[in-house]
């Protein structure tokens, strides 16, 4: 059968190339196809995709060197959760996580694990942070908490402690952040009550990508605890800026890792300035004696006794042999390099970004992102281009017939009515593709500026864009 029929009406599903069928989507097909054919039909669907090294919307790797992804290939048919089966592979994980946490200051009491991401990096340390408060609870009442926990984070946090304040019951306190677009650390103290299980400082905020005042939140969050005989603890968001904070110039100064006596857990994205693709996250504690032991799962059925501690079961072993071969591959110069040239190619992109005016000498957009943290460039439209009617959503899609994926977006509180664009620059981007970024950009501001005049011209209106 090559048709089908919709509405009554017989509609071909021939692939005119390889004469087959084209891919089922609703009910496999009948018959087999022979390798080849399976793979045409599923590459051509994929052509649909934007094309990732383009997509400067994310902050996850979209490149990596041919020899990390031939490792890859070579470890996709392992799973970490075989650990007797597979030993290296944990032993590779180990590494990871010792280099992390070395990277982190840790000095050598601590844990860690991968993850699949930030996500479940962050759903596990706010677990632990759970745990631990009621334990705390318990001992300095006498008795189990009556009231919901909390969290307290900045209005900025990322959608994953949204999840993790809902799957697990807790109360998401989001302060609004200062007129740096930072969380204020007076202000977040300030929140903290009996019931607080943990206080979120973020390296490298989604939003606009600075970095929150860790050392201070630390020296507050200090003087708190000692007058109200509380443990809360600190846990770093640093999804992003934990790759770069460790390598950078600018950064070298900041103390905001486990130096800080109240920051105890840490994650951070691999898959982000960790330069590894998709699918892979860390999580690292100051100290073993951390991690609740009811938290820790005893698996038998993989032939051996073993302990597992993490939201998923299975876990490709790709994304950490990919991670270590980074670690191998660049040590600390070469992340240092990749990390100095980012922050150079932002020194140089945001001004350009900020000078683009339209054919009648209109700047279009306004900084919102502060020179604090990631190389992320982040913008609002100016009043004048705003009055002349131009709007990101417009830019953004226009930019997009160029390739680019740029993403709109509104701020958080108490920005939450500025609209935003935002352009993360990662490794794989290059000069070039600026001022291919900067150019298109630009031809997206004209052309808008030519179709309003044409429109308004035929509406026989003056005075445009
Ligand atoms: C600050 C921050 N935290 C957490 C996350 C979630 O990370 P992941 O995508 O690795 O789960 C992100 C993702 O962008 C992030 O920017």
């Amino acid at each position: 059968m090559l048709s089908k029929k919709i509405h009554g009406h017989e509609h071909s599903r021939l692939h005119t190339r390889t004469g087959e069928l084209t891919a089922p989507r609703h009910r496999l097909d009948a018959e087999e196809r022979i390798p080849r054919v399976a793979y045409e039909l599923v590459h051509d669907e994929m052509f649909f995709d934007a094309n990732p090294r383009l997509n400067m919307a994310s902050f996850v790797t979209t490149w990596m060197e041919p020899e990390a992804v031939q490792l890859m290939m070579e470890n996709f048919d392992k799973n970490l959760i075989d650990k007797p089966i597979y030993p290296q592979t944990l032993d590779i994980q180990n590494r990871c996580v010792a280099i992390i946490a070395d990277l982190f200051h840790a000095g050598e009491d601590f844990a860690g694990t991968a993850t699949v991401g930030s996500s479940e990096a962050i759903h596990l340390s706010g677990l632990v942070m759970k745990w631990n408060w009621k334990q705390w609870y318990r001992e300095k009442y006498g008795a189990e908490a009556a009231l919901r926990p909390n969290i307290v984070t900045g209005s900025n946090v990322q959608g994953c402690w949204k999840k993790f304040a809902l799957y697990f019951d807790i109360e998401l306190i989001e302060v609004p952040l200062d007129a740096g677009n930072r969380l204020d650390p007076a202000a977040a103290v300030a929140r903290i009550d009996d019931n607080t299980i943990g206080v979120v400082g973020i390296l490298g905020n989604t939003y606009s990508g600075e970095f929150d005042d860790i050392e201070k939140l630390n020296a507050l969050l200090d003087e708190n605890n000692r007058l109200w005989q509380r443990q809360v603890p600190l846990h770093v968001d640093a999804a992003s800026g934990g790759g770069i904070a460790p390598f950078t110039r600018e950064h070298r100064n900041i103390v905001w890792d486990f130096r800080l006596q109240w920051v105890q857990s840490i994650n951070m994205s691999g898959h982000k300035y960790g330069l590894v693709f998709p699918g892979i996250g860390w999580a690292i504690w100051k100290h073993k004696a951390l991690i609740p032991q009811e938290l820790i799962f005893n698996v038998h059925y993989l032939g051996e006794s073993q302990e597992d501690f993490g939201l998923n079961f299975s876990r490709g072993a790709g994304q950490i042999i990919a991670q270590y071969y980074n670690f191998v591959r660049y040590g600390h110069k070469g992340y240092a390099r990749i990390m100095n040239n980012l922050m150079e190619l932002y020194q140089e992109i945001k001004p350009r970004i900020l000078a683009i005016s339209n054919r009648n000498g209109i700047y279009i957009f306004d900084p919102v992102s502060h020179d604090k943290g990631l190389p992320l460039v982040c913008v609002s439209v100016t009043k004048e281009a705003a009055e002349l009617g131009y709007r990101m959503e417009t830019i953004s899609h226009r930019a997009r017939e160029k390739g680019w994926v740029l993403p709109v977006y509104t701020m958080s509180a108490p920005k939450e009515q500025l609209v935003v664009m935002r352009i993360v620059l990662k490794a794989g981007f290059n000069a070039e593709m600026g001022d291919k970024l900067v150019e298109d950009i630009t031809w997206a501001v004209n052309d808008i500026l030519q179709e309003r005049t044409q429109m308004m011209v035929s509406h026989g209106a003056h005075g445009v864009c």
